[in-house]
C-alpha cells in the first residue's frame, strides 16, 4: 500500500509542509504521500482516530493542536514530555503513535555553526520560546536568559524548565553586549501584526547571531533593524525546514536536502 502522511491543524490552507515533504519525498524516490488536513473545533480525538484507522504512516501537528493531542497518543518522546507539546506523530513497526517534538532542535539546526555562542538572549516565553529554551538546555548550553513583556511568564518558563534566568526588556538591553546570539520567538513581526518589539539593539556584540522565528516576511522589522549592526541575521524559514526534516528522518529513515528547500521556499515567499 502506499504510505502517507499528514498535516493536521486548523487553519491549515496556508501550511508550507505538504510542498516541502512531498518535494522531499519524490527527490528521495519514496512512493508516499503527505496531504494537510484541516480539523475543526472539537474533532480532535475523532481525526486522530481516523487517521489511526486509515493507515497513516505519520503525521505533523501544528496550532491549536500540539498540546491537546498528547492524550490521544500511545507514548510520547523525552522531546515532546519536555516541550509539553507535539509536532511530529510517527508510527512505529508495532503500530503504536509516539509523539514527539522537532520545533526547538530543528531551531538550533537552523543556526548552522554556533562555536563561541555561549551567552544566548530570548525574545518572548510563549510556546515557541519553550521548545527552543529545552533544545538549548538539553545540548548543555548554560547561559541563557530570557526577557518577555511580562516578567512572571519568563520566571513560569524558567522554573518549569529548571533552567535560564527571567528578565525584562529594560535588562536585557542593558546586558546586550554580553549575548552571543538573540532569538526572537514572539509573532510580533508578522505579517499583518505591525507591532514591533520594545527592544533596541544598539549597542549588540559584534558578530553576534540574531534571529527570529517570524518566516513571514521573510525580514520582519526586527531582523531590519539588526540588519544595522555587523550581525549574522536568520529569519524562521531555517527552523521551518529542519523541523520538517527532522520529522520527515524519523518516518523515512533518511535526512533530506536542507539548504536546497529554504532556498526554495526562500524564492518562493521572496
Ligand atoms: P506561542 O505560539 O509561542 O505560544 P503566543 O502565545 O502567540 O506565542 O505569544 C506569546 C509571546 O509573545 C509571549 O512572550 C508574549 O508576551 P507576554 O507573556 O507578555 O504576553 C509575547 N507577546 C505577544 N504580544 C506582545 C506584544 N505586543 N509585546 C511584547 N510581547 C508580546
Amino acid at each position: 500500500m502506499k504510505k502517507w502522511f499528514a498535516v493536521i491543524g486548523n487553519p491549515i490552507a496556508h501550511s508550507l509542509s505538504p510542498y516541502m515533504h512531498d518535494y522531499w519525498l519524490s527527490s528521495q524516490n519514496i512512493n508516499a504521500s503527505y496531504i494537510p488536513i484541516q480539523v475543526e473545533d472539537g474533532k480532535l480525538e475523532q481525526a486522530v482516530q481516523s487517521l489511526k484507522l486509515l493507515g497513516c504512516s505519520g503525521w505533523n501537528v501544528t496550532v491549536p493542536y500540539k498540546e491537546a493531542i498528547i492524550p490521544f497518543l500511545d507514548q510520547i518522546d523525552e522531546s515532546a514530555v519536555g516541550i509539553g507539546a507535539v509536532n511530529t506523530v510517527v508510527k512505529t513497526e508495532s503500530g503504536q503513535f509516539v509523539g514527539y517534538n522537532t520545533d526547538g532542535l530543528g531551531f538550533i539546526r537552523s543556526l548552522g555553526q554556533t562555536e563561541n555562542t555561549n551567552r544566548i538572549l530570548i525574545l518572548g516565553a510563549g510556546g515557541a520560546a519553550r521548545g527552543i529554551v529545552y533544545a538549548f538546555k538539553q545540548l548543555g548550553y548554560q547561559k541563557l536568559s530570557i526577557a518577555n513583556r511580562t516578567k512572571t511568564n519568563a520566571e513560569k518558563l524558567v522554573q518549569e524548565l529548571q533552567f535560564g534566568q527571567a528578565i525584562t526588556f529594560q535588562e536585557a538591553e542593558e546586558q546586550l553586549q554580553t549575548f552571543d546570539i538573540v532569538i526572537q520567538t514572539t509573532p510580533l513581526g508578522m505579517k499583518n501584526n505591525t507591532k514591533t518589539l520594545p527592544i533596541n539593539l544598539k549597542g549588540i556584540k559584534e558578530n553576534a547571531i540574531v534571529a527570529d522565528i517570524v518566516y513571514n516576511p521573510l525580514v520582519t522589522p526586527f531582523l531590519e533593524e539588526a540588519e544595522k549592526y555587523n550581525v549574522r541575521t536568520i529569519n524562521g524559514l531555517g527552523m521551518l525546514v529542519h523541523q520538517g526534516a527532522l520529522a520527515f528522518s524519523y518516518w523515512n529513515g533518511s535526512y533530506p536536502n536542507t539548504n536546497d528547500m529554504i532556498q526554495r521556499l526562500t524564492e518562493q515567499l521572496g
